[in-house]
C-alpha cells in the first residue's frame, strides 16, 4: 500500500501526512510541484524527511504549466461566469496529472490531495486521476476525518511533532491558492460578500489608486495564438507571463472580486489577482480582431462558456473538451501579429494592433472615396434581409 500526496509542505498537508501513515499505515510519496505560487520548495523537502518520506518528488512545472495548459485556454479567451480567468482550476488537472505520473512510476495504488469536501478543487484531481487511470484510488482526508476544526487540526499536530508556524496557531486570514496565474483568496472576512476586502491583502498588484500616474505602453507578439514576446523580446511562456505579471502588478491590473457557483452546488465569494492573465486576455483579443474571419470568432466565442464550464467543473481530460480545443485551436492557425497595449490605473487598453495576416482592408473600410466596393450592392442585401421582416409585419400587424 503506496499513496502519493500532493504535498506543499504547509501545515494542513503535513496533518495529511502523518494521517496518512497513522491511519492508513501505508508508504507516503510526496509530489510538491512549483508552479509559481513563489515560495521555496526546499523547506517541504526537509519537511518531508523529518516526516520520514523516502520517496521526494519536487518538480519546476512552471513551463509545461503555462504551454500546456495556461496557454490553450487562452487561445479560447476563456472566462467562467463572464470574469473568472480560472487561475487555480487550470492548475489542479496538471498537479493530479503529475500525481497519477508518480504513482506509476512509484507503483502506487492511491493519490491523496489536501482538498475540502466543500470545493471544486477535490473533483477536479478526482476527475483528473480517474481520466487517466481508471483504478487508482484517491484518498481525501477532509471528506474522512473528524479533524473538523482549527483548534483539533493544532493538537493533532502537537501530539504527533509536527512544527506549527507561530503565526499560524489560530488560523491564517485567508484560504489562498497562488501559482504564475494568479492568487486566489477565500474564506474569513471574504464570506460576507457585501464585505470589501483589505487592501493589505493582495500581494501581486497595487490598487489601481496607488498605480502611476503615467501610463505604460507595452507590445505583445502573437504567433498562432500564443503569445511570444513582450515589447519585442522573446520569451518562454512562463518567462513571459511572469514578465505580464511584472507590469500587471506595478499598474493594478487584474484584481477582481465575485461570488461564483462551485460545482457542487454552493455559491462562494472569492477575490482574485490575476495581473498578467488580464493584459494577455485583452492583448489575444486584440490580434484576434484582425486576424479571425467574423463567423470563425462568433463561433468560438459561443462555445467559450461552455468550454470555461468544464475547466471550472475539472472535465480537462474529457472528451468533449478535447474536442473544443481543437475548434478552438483551428482558429488560431492564422492568430499571428503585434498589440501594442496601454497599461494605466487598473486597466490594458489595446491602442494599436499589425499583423500579416490580417483581414483589416483600409481600402475597403474607408470614409473617404474608394475603387473596390460598390455601396449599390448593399441596396439588394438589405431589401431580401428585411423580406421576412416585412413579410411578418403584413401578416401579424
Ligand atoms: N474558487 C476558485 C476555483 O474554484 C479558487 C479555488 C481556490 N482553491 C484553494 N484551494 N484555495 O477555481
Ligand atoms: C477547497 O475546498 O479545498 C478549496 C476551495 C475549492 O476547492 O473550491
Amino acid at each position: 500500500k503506496k499513496v502519493v500526496l500532493a504535498y506543499s509542505g504547509g501545515l494542513d498537508t503535513s496533518i495529511i501526512l502523518k494521517w496518512l501513515q497513522v491511519e492508513y499505515g501505508c508508504e507516503v510519496v510526496t509530489f510538491t510541484a512549483d508552479i509559481g505560487q513563489g515560495e521555496e520548495l526546499e523547506p517541504a523537502r526537509k519537511k518531508a524527511e523529518m516526516l520520514g518520506i523516502k520517496d521526494i518528488f519536487i518538480e519546476d512545472l512552471r513551463e509545461e504549466f503555462v504551454r500546456d495548459f495556461v496557454f490553450p485556454m487562452f487561445r479560447a479567451n476563456t472566462q467562467y461566469e463572464g470574469v473568472y480567468l480560472l487561475g487555480t482550476s487550470i492548475a489542479r488537472p496538471l498537479i493530479g496529472k503529475r500525481l497519477i505520473e508518480i504513482a506509476e512510476a512509484t507503483g502506487a495504488d492511491a493519490i491523496s490531495h489536501g482538498a475540502t469536501g466543500k470545493g471544486n478543487d477535490q473533483v477536479r484531481f478526482e476527475l483528473t486521476a480517474y481520466a487517466l487511470k481508471p483504478d487508482i484510488k484517491v484518498i481525501a482526508p477532509w471528506r474522512e476525518w473528524d479533524l473538523n476544526s482549527r483548534t483539533k487540526l493544532i493538537e493533532y499536530a502537537q501530539q504527533h511533532q509536527i512544527p506549527v508556524p507561530k503565526d499560524k496557531h489560530g488560523d491564517a486570514p485567508y484560504s489562498m491558492d497562488a501559482n504564475l496565474m494568479h492568487i486566489s483568496y477565500e474564506g474569513k472576512a471574504l464570506e460576507d460578500p457585501w464585505q470589501e476586502a483589505d487592501d493589505d491583502m493582495f500581494r501581486l498588484t497595487v490598487s489601481p489608486e496607488n498605480a502611476p500616474n503615467e501610463p505604460e505602453y507595452i507590445t505583445v507578439d502573437f504567433e498562432q495564438g500564443n503569445a511570444v514576446a513582450v515589447n519585442g523580446e522573446r520569451l518562454t511562456p512562463a518567462a513571459l507571463l511572469t514578465k505580464l505579471n511584472a507590469l500587471g502588478g506595478k499598474h493594478g491590473i487584474g484584481r477582481l472580486d465575485l461570488v461564483e457557483n462551485r460545482f457542487v452546488g454552493m455559491k462562494s465569494r472569492g477575490v482574485y489577482e490575476t495581473p498578467g492573465g488580464s493584459i494577455l486576455l485583452v492583448a489575444h483579443r486584440g490580434i484576434e480582431s484582425i486576424t479571425l474571419d467574423r463567423e470563425e470568432a462568433h463561433l468560438k466565442d459561443s462555445v467559450m462558456p461552455k468550454y470555461a464550464e468544464l475547466i471550472y467543473n475539472g472535465f480537462w481530460f474529457a472528451p468533449e473538451r478535447l474536442a473544443l480545443q481543437a475548434l478552438i485551436d483551428k482558429t488560431q492557425e492564422n492568430v499571428t501579429g503585434t498589440v501594442r497595449l496601454k497599461l494605466y490605473k487598473g486597466v490594458a487598453s489595446v491602442v494599436g494592433r499589425k499583423s500579416p495576416k490580417s483581414l483589416y482592408r483600409m481600402d475597403y473600410v474607408t470614409f473617404e472615396e474608394d475603387s473596390v466596393y460598390d455601396q449599390y450592392d448593399a441596396n439588394g442585401f438589405i431589401r431580401l434581409n428585411a423580406l421576412r421582416l416585412r413579410l411578418g409585419k403584413l401578416a401579424r400587424g
